[in-house]
């Protein structure tokens, strides 16, 4: 039986669950490719920490030169992360005429233009299913499965930290700042949880998504970002009685040759799949203009379903080795000359139905008063609530309304209008409310 080679950086949590998977699966791996996959070598920062999984016989060291220069290795795994040795290694081994296999979806997306462009000029495999929602198999979807339609939208709950925690928030009625901290005593979230609470690493999926799905690079700068700790189990509740859950959303859209990139908290109507989406749990909504909404649940971080989603681009890479065939699958879906430079729709220019909480001091009028300067923009009102009375006359009660669908810029015109008026007594919480697949 042939052996296939790869060389592995790093060792931590994604790793180590990826040796424990072709460890554990030897066999069943082997028989559905028909070779052996081996470890040849190991490359870590730290060689002599203890593992949790068997290193019997294979080669530990800190040298990258050690894989890179290997002739012996056809595919190197990077699960360092980051994008600074990580950029190094993912671009010294297709440098080197290897194939690449990685998690890192940081670097694919800040870096999208340099890596891609090495790849499709080396004519290599790059694997990255780990990338976007851990174990769950989306980007071969949007390669294969869906390689005869156009995506019409790509749109899902892509970061477990923020699920769980939204999740917490409206079960518990607690703030976000308790759940964080519950979050990161239970290993939910990292000790420092900006990256993600404010979007940073769904906003990095997302456009590993819409790369795939509209064949581009688009610029990860101008993907538009607004993390959760602006939700408040206020927000949370006033949602549930207009019949809505809060859910961080990536959305990715093709307009009029513009790509819709946006991650931010969503309203979702409840009998959608993806308010039912719950805890560390993700989900991802493709639409086709042939197969209609579809979706995947599963999840999305982890060291055994990371290391599933790493293994499967592994043995994939490996059959085309087998075979003697580089590059089978376009890395971005398709062939070189059909890729696009395409700009990002800046986000005044999308449009959606809203959740405006205004508070307001509680006399007569203010209602007409908001819906004129409303109207005046072209915004017309679905629905309204006022749940309660002020107890005292400086104290601001709440009017919250749902808008029929209407630009952004719209939006923040009218609410530029509204800010500086007397009957005002705090910021407006603005969340986009979105109806994915529909
Ligand atoms: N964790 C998840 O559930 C998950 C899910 C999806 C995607 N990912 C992605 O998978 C990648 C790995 O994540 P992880 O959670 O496994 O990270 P991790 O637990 O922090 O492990 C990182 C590993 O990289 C090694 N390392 C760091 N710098 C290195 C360098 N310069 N040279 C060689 N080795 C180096 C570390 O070595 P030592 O152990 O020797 O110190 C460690 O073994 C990241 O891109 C991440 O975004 C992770």
């Amino acid at each position: 039986m042939r052996t296939i080679n790869i060389g592995l950086f790093g060792l931590g949590v994604v790793g180590t669950g990826l040796l424990t998977i072709l460890q554990n699966n030897r066999d069943l791996i082997r028989a559905r490719l028909g070779a052996e996959v081996r470890v040849k070598r190991i490359v870590t920062a730290h060689p002599e920490k203890p593992r949790s999984v068997n290193l019997a016989g294979i080669p530990l060291g800190t040298e990258p030169a050690a894989i890179l220069a290997d002739p012996e290795i056809p595919i190197v795994v990077e699960l360092i992360g980051g994008t600074g040795a990580a950029r190094e290694i993912v671009l010294g081994a297709l440098e080197a005429g290897k194939h690449v296999v990685t998690a890192n979806k940081a670097l694919l997306a800040e870096h999208a233009q340099e890596i891609f462009g090495k790849v499709y000029e080396k004519g290599a495999s790059l694997g990255m299913e780990a990338a976007v929602a851990g174990g769950i198999p989306v980007l071969r979807s949007l390669k294969e499965g869906l390689a005869a339609d156009n995506i019409l939208e790509v749109a899902g709950i892509v970061n477990g930290t923020c699920n769980y925690i939204l999740t917490k928030m409206a079960q518990e009625g607690a703030q976000f700042a308790d759940v964080l901290a519950e979050a990161q005593q239970l290993g939910y979230a990292e000790a420092d949880p900006t990256f993600d609470v404010e979007g940073h690493d769904a906003a990095h999926k997302l456009a590993v998504l819409v790369n795939l799905a509209y064949g581009t690079t688009v610029p990860f700068g101008a993907i538009y970002r607004e993390g959760i700790s602006g939700i408040t189990p206020m927000d949370i509740e006033f949602a549930r009685l207009l019949g809505y859950n809060i859910k961080h959303l990536a959305i990715g859209k093709l307009e009029d040759g513009r790509v819709e990139a946006r991650v931010h908290p969503t309203l979702v109507p409840r009998d959608h799949l993806l308010a039912s989406v719950n805890g560390v749990f993700n989900a991802v909504f493709l639409t086709g203009d042939n197969v209609d909404a579809t979706m995947s649940y599963g999840r999305g971080a982890g060291g055994l379903p990371t290391g599933s989603a790493v293994a499967s681009d592994v043995i994939d890479i490996a059959r085309n080795v087998l075979s003697g065939i580089r590059g089978r699958v376009p890395a971005l879906t398709v062939v070189a000359e059909a890729l696009r430079d395409l700009p990002v729709m800046p986000i005044e220019d999308i449009s959606s139905e809203y959740y405006l909480r205004f508070q307001v001091r509680d006399r007569a009028g203010v209602l007409a008063r908001i819906t004129t300067v409303m109207g005046s923009h072209g915004i017309s009102i679905q629905s309204m609530i006022q749940p309660s009375q002020a107890d005292h006359p400086d104290d601001p009660v709440q009017v919250i309304l749902i808008t029929h669908r209407a630009r952004e810029r719209d939006i923040r015109r009218s609410l530029s209008e509204i800010g500086p008026m007397d009957f005002i007594l705090g910021p407006t919480q603005v969340i986009r409310i979105e109806r994915v697949g529909t």
